[in-house]
């Protein structure tokens, strides 16, 4: 690659806007597409109300030496998970503080420990990951946010997105300087599928399908389809959706430990939905977690996977000597180790107190996934005292974080059909597939990336939540 092209074009408004209608368009032609909002159907009946998904109308920029470490990371990272799950007694005792301020991770514990108890073995375990990161402007290190272990989202639209950014380079005048090659390519959707694929395969029961739980109402179901039609075309697989009070309703377990969904045996269960107290309304959505736990069918992810990857046991794994534990080789400790930020239980009184005295340095992390959770500046000094006020275990519930400033740069971001320009900064996810059975591991592999793009006044980054959008990267030499 030539060292000309590594820095995008300034945009007027006008070629951008001009941009961004050929770009929506291209969205609404192949499948980067969302549910729409504003229509109430639009997160239950498919093929109604949907809109293109939020845009970056160009990609992001990353240094190509960060790309490579964050892609070597994935396979390690993805080991990881695995060893740690196999460490019951770490989980239940890491989270054992947890447990008694926060209910929800207090019932998948409860779960976990039945599953202890009755020595349950998952021989065939799959996990599809996401490791988040941003690269800290102030030392240009690489660092992480957080390991996803369920329900890591985009893998359908994420590689969408790439697609957009390479046509619209190679086929736009405007972007006649840039080179399509520097957006890497990107197979997420594919791979992700060919991983739930081959943990079907694994199972070995020709008339199984694949149990997708999801949410009742989901605007990101163009994202899960993308999935289920790579692996009904590709390995001839047949996905079923239901929610967790539908398995509930209609699941049993045979005494053989097979999972009957509507009297078909179910090989594989896929969390779309599950990783939020919202997505326990009743007993009813435990009990069918439970149930799928019990059976045989192999989970993405099982019980212990889903723990490891608790924003609690990212911050043990981040105290000396513990890493150590499970992995041996001492290079992939250094890798890892190098790409994790500051973390710290609240019994550090002296972590607590110098984040009570600088707020901004600081991010405050409860026990949550999917977005809106966090806890930053003026807030987070306030709820840190009040915390310590009540006193006893309150504090357990968190876990304070290093706060990472990637640089800001303008940007132009395409949302609902509108164009706007803004100062900007990006989180990069790299997928991760890991399917064992026994011994023997099948897949270990990097799978396409997700670039997510945020206004640099947001503290939060959610794309569904609607405070990021959906961005591919540009590979610069340095
Ligand atoms: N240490 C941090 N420094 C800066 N921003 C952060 C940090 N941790 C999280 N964030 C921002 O908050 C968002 C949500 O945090 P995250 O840990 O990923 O929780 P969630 O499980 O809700 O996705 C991230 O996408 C990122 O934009
Ligand atoms: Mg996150």
């Amino acid at each position: 690659m030539s060292a000309a092209a590594t820095v995008l074009p300034s945009m007027d408004p006008a070629a951008a806007e001009e941009l961004a209608r050929e770009a929506a368009a291209w969205c609404a032609l192949h499948g980067l597409v969302v549910g729409d909002r504003a229509d109430p159907r639009s997160g239950t009946v498919p093929g109604v109300g949907l809109v293109h998904a939020p845009f970056s109308l160009l990609p992001a920029h990353l240094p190509e030496p960060i790309w490579r470490q964050a892609c070597e990371l994935a396979p390690i990272f993805n080991d990881l998970v695995d060893r740690v799950s196999l460490d019951g007694n770490f989980l239940q005792e890491s989270l054992s503080k947890t447990k008694q301020v926060d209910d929800f991770t207090s019932r998948l514990l409860e779960i976990h420990r039945k599953m202890m108890e009755i020595n349950k073995e998952e021989n065939i375990r799959l996990g599809l990951f996401r490791s988040d990161y941003m690269l800290d402007s102030e030392t240009s290190s690489l660092l992480q946010i957080e390991l996803n272990t369920i329900s890591a989202s985009f893998p359908g639209l994420g590689c969408l997105v790439s697609e957009l950014h390479r046509t619209l380079i190679s086929q736009y005048g405007y972007l006649s300087s840039l080179e399509h090659k520097r957006v890497p390519e990107n197979a997420a959707s594919s791979q992700f599928a060919e991983a739930l694929a081959r943990a079907w395969a694994e199972f070995n029961v020709d008339s199984a399908v694949v149990m997708m739980i999801v949410q009742p109402e989901e605007r990101n179901m163009y994202d899960q389809y993308w999935l289920t039609k790579h692996m009904q075309e590709s390995y001839g697989v047949t996905t079923i959706r239901k929610t967790l009070s539908q398995v509930e309703a209609v699941g049993q377990v045979l005494p053989d430990g097979t999972l009957l969904v509507d009297g078909k045996k179910v090989a594989v269960v896929y969390y779309r939905a599950g990783y939020a107290p919202n997505d326990y309304p009743s007993e009813a959505e435990w009990r069918a977690r439970l149930l799928i736990e019990q059976s045989s069918a192999v989970k993405c992810p099982s019980i212990s996977y889903h723990l490891v990857g608790t924003k609690k046991i990212q911050q043990e794994l981040a105290k000396p000597n513990v890493l150590e534990r499970f992995v041996e080789d001492k290079e992939e400790i250094v890798k890892l180790r190098k790409c994790f930020a500051g973390l710290w239980s609240l019994d550090d009184e002296e972590i607590v107190k110098t984040a009570i005295e600088k707020p901004e340095l600081f991010v405050l992390k409860p026990q949550r996934e999917g977005g809106g959770n966090n806890i930053y500046g003026l807030e987070l000094r306030e709820t840190l005292i009040r915390l310590q006020k009540e006193g006893g275990d309150a504090l357990a519930a968190y876990i304070l974080m290093q706060r990472i400033f990637p640089k800001a740069s303008p940007a132009y971001l395409v949302r609902g059909g509108i164009c706007h320009e803004g100062l900007v900064i990006s989180e990069l996810g790299i997928y991760g597939a890991y399917l064992r059975n026994k011994d023997k591991v099948v897949i270990n592999d990097q799978c396409g990336y997700l670039m997510r793009t945020k206004v640099s006044s947001s503290d939060e980054g959610g794309v569904a939540a609607g405070f990021a959008v959906l961005d591919s990267l540009y590979l610069t030499d340095k």
